[in-house]
């Protein structure tokens, strides 16, 4: 199926991109699922979190916010909920940065929220109604940075995608 095709070529293409320091953009996306599955997170969370940062392939415009790129080309592939959750990442993290003392980022994600306009509370992500799982994606993207940590393979999120897809294509994909 060419959507998956696609997606192949992108995930490959995050082989030797780095954003962090310690690990590949590829590390970096299967590292994030595999969180997310330690997580108990559902397919759609599962894959948003695979692919949060899929807009650092050099094979998608440079222009957009990543955050934004990631959210309008997700959409409509794997629907609403993976675009939105994957889509929410910054805003997730200026969240965080705002209201938990504790929270913690790598100096790579401490620099670009500065870029993107530092810690803060979006109304609009507050009051959206998947923002809990919002949160727990960002927690998986900020733990996904260790060189030789667990991670799921390539082939496992195609399967995931391809079953989003598959419950899409039925109408079993969630409404907002
Ligand atoms: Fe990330």
């Amino acid at each position: 199926m060419p959507e998956h095709t696609d997606l192949t070529v992108l995930l490959r293409s995050l082989r030797g991109v780095w954003d962090e320091v310690a690990v590949d953009e590829l590390d970096h996306a299967l590292q994030s699922a595999a969180r997310a599955l330690d997580d108990g997170a559902d397919d759609e969370l599962v894959l948003a979190a695979a692919l949060h940062d899929i807009a650092h392939s050099p094979l998608l415009p440079a222009g957009p916010a990543h955050d934004v790129l990631a959210r309008d080309w997700l959409t409509p592939r794997y629907g609403e909920r993976v675009g939105w959750l994957a889509g929410a990442h910054v805003a997730a993290k200026r969240y965080l940065a705002a209201t938990c003392a504790d929270y913690r980022l790598s100096a790579t994600s401490e620099h670009s929220l500065r870029l993107q306009g530092g810690a803060a509370v979006d109304p609009a992500f507050v009051n959206h109604p998947w923002w809990p799982d919002a949160l727990r994606l960002r927690r998986y993207d900020d733990a996904a940075k260790q060189p030789g940590a667990a991670a799921v393979s390539v082939a496992e999120v195609l399967a995931l995608a391809r079953r989003v897809h598959t419950a899409r294509e039925s109408g079993r994909g969630r409404a907002p």
